[in-house]
């Protein structure tokens, strides 16, 4: 995959590939291209070139809400605080951009039981441990809590590929090693396949199955985190050694 914008090429004949139930760490230098790509998987941008697939379906030039109701469901770098919905709001929001009309679900919805409020407060909040916190107004939540919402809502959308960019950042060490727990654990009961950008190398160590390590573009390697640890090529541009 590539995308240029004006005279920067962003990405750069970029590419990736993940088995399903895995989880792929995506590291590399600030302003390498990791989140261009990810916004390119995710419908945010269409690239100039390239291809993306997942169960033989095409991916690239659809719209994020299409991407999403094929199990593409991504959280994102900087969380935003959506004015006065609550956690549980939030949720509801990523259930129904799956299921159809965002709007008129999210009306229904909002409107609806208290037998399926209970439901996704125990199958989708509890785990994340927001569950205590499920009717305040998430700007009232601190920053950690809110990326946690954020993962919340991207499970309520029943994701197969999951991706994250940097969910750890901002965090708290202690609140960043339970994310770290809960995406493992998430893909253990979910099944789903992970793609996390991050830049705590500890939290990728502790996460991910395999790593892909991104420069000026493109992918310059590929491997466990012992392997990344100690590639010259890997600590010249990431860890800025000569
Ligand atoms: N919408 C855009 N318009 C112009 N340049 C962009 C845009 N999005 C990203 N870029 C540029 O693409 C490069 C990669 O940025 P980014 O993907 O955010 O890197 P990373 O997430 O790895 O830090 C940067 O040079 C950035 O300025
Ligand atoms: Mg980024």
């Amino acid at each position: 995959m590539s995308i240029r914008f004006g005279g920067v090429l962003a990405v750069d004949n970029m590419s990736l590939d993940v088995e399903p139930h895995e989880i792929v760490g995506l590291i590399g230098p600030n302003g390498a291209g990791k989140t261009t790509f990810i916004n390119c998987l995710s419908g945010a941008y269409v690239p100039q070139s390239g291809k993306a697939t997942w169960k033989e379906a095409d991916l690239l030039g659809r719209q994020p809400h299409e991407l999403i109701r094929r199990g593409v469901v991504r959280t994102f770098q900087n969380v935003a605080s959506l004015h006065d919905l609550t956690v549980l709001d939030v949720v509801k929001l990523g259930q129904a951009v799956r299921h159809g009309n965002p709007m008129r679900q999210l009306r229904d919805m909002l409107r609806s039981e208290r037998a399926r409020d209970a439901e996704l407060i125990r199958t989708i909040l509890q785990p994340l441990r927001l569950a205590e916190v499920a009717h305040q107004p998430i700007q009232s939540l601190s920053y950690g809590m809110r990326k946690a919402v954020d993962l919340a809502r991207a499970l309520a959308a029943q994701p197969q590929i999951l991706l994250l960019d940097e969910p750890v950042a901002g965090l708290t060490a202690q609140e960043g090693a339970m994310m770290s727990r809960v995406i493992r654990d998430v893909r253990d009961r979910v099944g789903c396949a992970v793609v996390m950008v991050e830049h705590k190398m500890d939290v990728v160590n502790a996460t991910c199955d395999r790593i892909v390590v991104m420069a000026s573009g493109a992918r310059i390697f590929e491997g466990s985190a012992a392997q990344v640890q100690s590639d010259p090529s890997v600590r010249r541009v990431y860890l800025g050694e000569p």
